[in-house]
């Protein structure tokens, strides 16, 4: 009775990846349980997922081809568009968002195109930004109920959410990755995504770990430009940035509890270290006592279980 916070499966988003092929279900060796699934055997995972009565999905895409412009990311046969929409005839109920970046469709891996500055390759912020509205509305086209920007560009949310509108669609939320730090916890995504930076790392456009103010003023951009739901990523080394996202803003706010969290557990389970059940529940307790509202976790499906059975 006394209990001040509980789980709800209404408040959990489950990760997939989808890659070209069928019948495809190729296991992700650094998160054991999670695989890329080809678009056929991702439509009845989706069944899968609303029978387990999660609400929705986040999709990333591996696309075919990769190149320096990103341009699978925003094509009308891009594996995402592909997903979208054989997802949303079968399971129109199940809320598909999709993942807006360039890194897994560029070949060099980073979450923008790039400029020469003088010799040094860096990644240009303003020349990413029309590349991203064309991702968000492409995906949109296709049928995605939410959008949700990942690369940390500057004034990606504004851009993406003037061109929904002017496109029609003012009605399409965006979950913006509003406080994404420059974190050594996504290794396992990058290789479930393939996108790990060809050179140099994330850290001209992530977070420096170490800033909680910044975070604040990252936030507060996205709000401005129009963000619906503001994220913080990841989700356990960042409790307190959720705790004062949520009481600065009030608003609808999202954890990632991301692919390097997630594997830890597991490993530590793997060999006898950790209960696995225990530290996952105890893990998504302490990211929605924090503050988070929807928690985006691969332990989505598990918890989803865990909570019908009373925990
Ligand atoms: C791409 C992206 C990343 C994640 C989500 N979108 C990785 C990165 O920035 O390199 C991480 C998710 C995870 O680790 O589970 N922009
Ligand atoms: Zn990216």
């Amino acid at each position: 009775m006394i209990r001040q916070t509980r789980l709800s499966v209404d408040q959990l988003v489950y990760p997939l990846f989808v890659r070209p092929g069928s019948g495809v279900r190729q296991p992700i060796n650094s998160m054991p349980g999670q695989y890329q699934l080809s678009v056929d055997m991702l439509v009845a995972e989706c069944g899968k997922i609303m029978d387990l009565g999660i609400p929705a999905v986040l999709l990333f895409g591996i696309p075919e081809h990769k190149d320096s412009a990103g341009s699978e990311a925003y094509s009308e046969t891009g594996i995402i568009q592909q997903a979208v929409r054989a997802i949303k005839k079968v399971c129109s109920d199940l809320l598909v968002i999709t993942d807006v970046c360039l890194c897994e469709y560029t070949d060099h891996g980073h979450c923008g195109v790039l400029v020469d500055r003088g010799g040094r390759k860096d990644v240009d912020n303003d020349a990413t930004l029309p590349l991203l509205v064309k991702e968000a509305l492409s995906h949109v086209e296709a049928g995605a109920d939410m959008v949700a920007p990942s690369d940390m560009m500057d004034g990606r949310v504004g851009a993406i959410r003037a061109g929904l509108d002017e496109s029609g669609f003012p009605h399409v939320p965006i979950m913006a990755y509003a406080a994404k730090y420059a974190s050594s916890y996504y290794g396992p995504f990058r290789e479930a995504a393939e996108s790990t930076p060809q050179f140099g790392d994330r850290k001209s456009y992530q977070m420096d770990v170490a800033n909680a103010d910044e975070a604040l003023r990252e936030v507060a951009a996205d709000v401005e430009e129009g963000a619906d739901i503001i994220m913080v990523k990841p989700a356990m080394n960042y409790l307190d940035i959720i705790r004062r996202v949520k009481e600065r803003f009030r608003m609808p706010t999202a954890a990632y509890h991301v692919s390097g969290e997630f594997a830890a557990i597991k490993a530590a389970a793997a060999n006898g270290w950790i209960d696995e059940k225990g530290a996952a529940i105890e893990t998504t307790l302490a990211i929605a006592r924090a503050g988070a509202d929807i928690i985006i976790t691969y332990f989505a499906k598990d918890l989803a279980c865990w909570i019908k059975e009373g925990l």
